[in-house]
């Protein structure tokens, strides 16, 4: 645990000065991560691309943007026969482009969308596996956005328009191979690999788009068919943290090559949907679908696919109470819409936020993060004597403020917290309501607040809801260092989990083709 915390002491120090980065994940891995993602907790994925053309998964397989893939290399049957139905014979995935019209699309409404769901960052698909660019890549010729179908830079309207509203940073997903790339197949035929696709396409389009639309957040994704080496991950992480337009502000993810998943890079994604359930001694993020069934867009959507605000605010607090961010999956039309059922979650869940966002925002995960499903964040009144990178705040009575999410109203009236130890200051009460909560303790040590007094109607929300504590106990307790005790984490603050679920084998022929089965169940 004392090598944790010197790493973590040693990592705040080098971000006051003007560190230079090696390319090795050694130095690479020292970056912190800027504070403004932690601080924002939480954004908005945008899956948006030639496969929000079809539009279309069978079986709920949860990848509509996967289209290409089930249809050529699976040739699953439900997609063939769709196809043959549907289509003339002949009509390729290509033929799709001009239909990726997005006519309607109108970034300055999308902007206006994200700033009020309250997300303080975006991320665009800016290259999905099928290789189309939403922007016009002089790598991807004719395979982008203003050769191609709308016509338009989708990118640069898209982040111009955040821009304008102010508040939420612009972030680009861009995976590192390409289904069907001829350049990628025949690197990954030879042996040693040739690098000719890193080299005259992925790396030259990573330093395209920084460069022009200086984006604040890389999602890398895809590269999980070459290591870090084929994609130049390192070089490419040393030129974005020491050389690029955006090197003090850029958080990156963990997906830079076979192996680095949970390991390498900035922040963990680990994989997609990550949600421990604990905390983890690396700041982490969860991907998760607002579509319980996909990311790119279905047509065939129904109301009850779409998560409900409980589901949301549920996977909300239990990210935030772990140390992660929560990153809200949409996917918008071929004609540049975001559909109704997503707009109004997304409103709702910001209106939300406006009356609980203290308890979000810039929080910390306290010394405990849960009693079942309750869970807690915190804030410190003054930062004096605490570091800005600390995984988690600690609890003294005078200075740290526990915010408790509740999903359910207790039966009673009566909601019991076992790890809530109270004083005679305790004070308690419910962000969006004036109401005082009386609070005791409650036998075997926990505390016992009494909200059956609180008028149903008079409540802020019927969804769920954040108290806010001060003056608990003072208590000394060190999340991470139980968790290393009861085998959950190594002593890196590392999942141990992550050890057998991750695997690292890229000997795979059917990789060069871009499916691997094992590899597609969490992709
Ligand atoms: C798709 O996601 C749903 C809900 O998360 C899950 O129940 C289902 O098993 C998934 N389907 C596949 C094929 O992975
Ligand atoms: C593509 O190359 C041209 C000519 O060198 C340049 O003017 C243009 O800015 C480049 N486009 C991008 C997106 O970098
Ligand atoms: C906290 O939540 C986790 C995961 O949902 C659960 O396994 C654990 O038992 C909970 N802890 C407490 C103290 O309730």
């Amino acid at each position: 645990m004392i090598a944790l915390f010197t790493v973590f002491a040693l990592l705040a120090f080098s971000s006051a000065t003007s560190v230079r980065y090696e390319a090795d994940w050694k130095s690479l891995d020292t970056r912190p991560t800027p504070d403004w993602f932690d601080n924002g907790k939480f954004g908005i994925f945008i899956h948006w691309g030639i496969f929000s053309v079809p539009s279309i998964d069978f079986d709920h397989n949860n990848h509509s943007e996967w289209f290409w893939s089930f249809w050529k290399i699976n040739q699953s049957p439900k997609y063939v026969d769709f196809m043959n139905k549907n289509y003339k014979p002949g009509f390729s995935y290509a033929d799709f482009g001009p239909q990726f019209t997005c006519e309607l699309f109108e970034p300055d409404q999308w902007a206006d969308i994200f700033k009020h769901a309250g997300a303080k960052y975006i991320v665009l698909t800016a290259k999905h596996h099928e290789g189309f660019t939403l922007w016009p890549s002089n790598y991807s010729w004719n395979w982008n956005a203003v050769d191609v179908g709308a016509h338009r830079d989708l990118a640069g309207e898209l982040k111009a328009a955040v821009d304008k509203v102010g508040g939420v940073r612009f972030g680009m997903y861009f995976s590192q191979f390409e289904w069907f790339n001829p350049l990628h197949i025949e690197d990954l035929k030879r042996k040693p690999p040739t690098r000719n696709y890193p080299n005259m396409v992925s790396y030259p389009q990573m330093i395209e788009f920084v460069n022009n639309y200086k984006p604040e957040l890389i999602w890398s994704d895809g590269d999980w068919a070459g290591d870090a080496d084929y994609w130049r991950s390192t070089e490419f992480l040393q030129w974005l943290f020491n050389e690029s337009p955006v090197k003090d502000s850029i958080a990156v993810n963990d997906r830079w090559g076979s192996g680095t998943w949970g390991r390498h890079g900035g922040y963990w994604n680990v994989m997609d949907h990550y949600d421990p359930g604990h905390l983890v001694g690396h700041k982490w993020e969860n991907c998760f679908n607002l579509d319980r069934y996909s990311w790119g867009y279905r047509r065939t959507m129904t109301s009850s696919d779409v998560r409900t605000m409980l589901e949301l605010i549920n996977e909300l607090a239990r990210t935030i109470a772990c140390g992660g961010n929560l990153l809200l999956n949409i996917g918008p039309t071929a004609d540049g819409r975001i559909v109704a059922a997503f707009e109004l979650r997304l409103r709702q869940l910001g209106r939300w936020l406006q009356t609980n966002g203290e308890g979000v925002y810039g929080t910390k995960p306290w010394i405990y993060q849960n009693d079942s499903n309750i869970w807690y964040t915190s804030r410190l009144r003054s930062d004096v004597g605490h570091r800005p990178d600390r995984v988690f705040n600690s609890q003294t009575e005078k200075n740290t403020i526990v915010y408790v999410f509740v999903m359910q109203w207790p039966h009673y009236g009566h909601l019991i917290l076992p790890s809530v130890k109270v004083t005679q200051r305790t004070k308690a009460q419910m962000l969006g309501h004036n109401h005082h909560i009386n609070v005791e303790p409650y036998e075997g040590g926990g505390a016992k607040l009494d909200i059956g007094a609180m008028d149903w109607h008079s409540l802020p929300s019927f969804d769920a809801w954040v108290i806010k504590l001060e003056y608990l106990q003072t208590e000394h307790r060190n999340p991470l260092k139980e968790l290393i005790k009861q085998g959950v984490l190594d002593e890196n603050g590392r999942p141990v989990a992550l050890n057998v679920e991750i695997n690292d084998n890229n000997d795979d022929s059917e990789e060069v083709a871009g499916f691997r089965k094992d590899r597609y169940d969490i992709i």
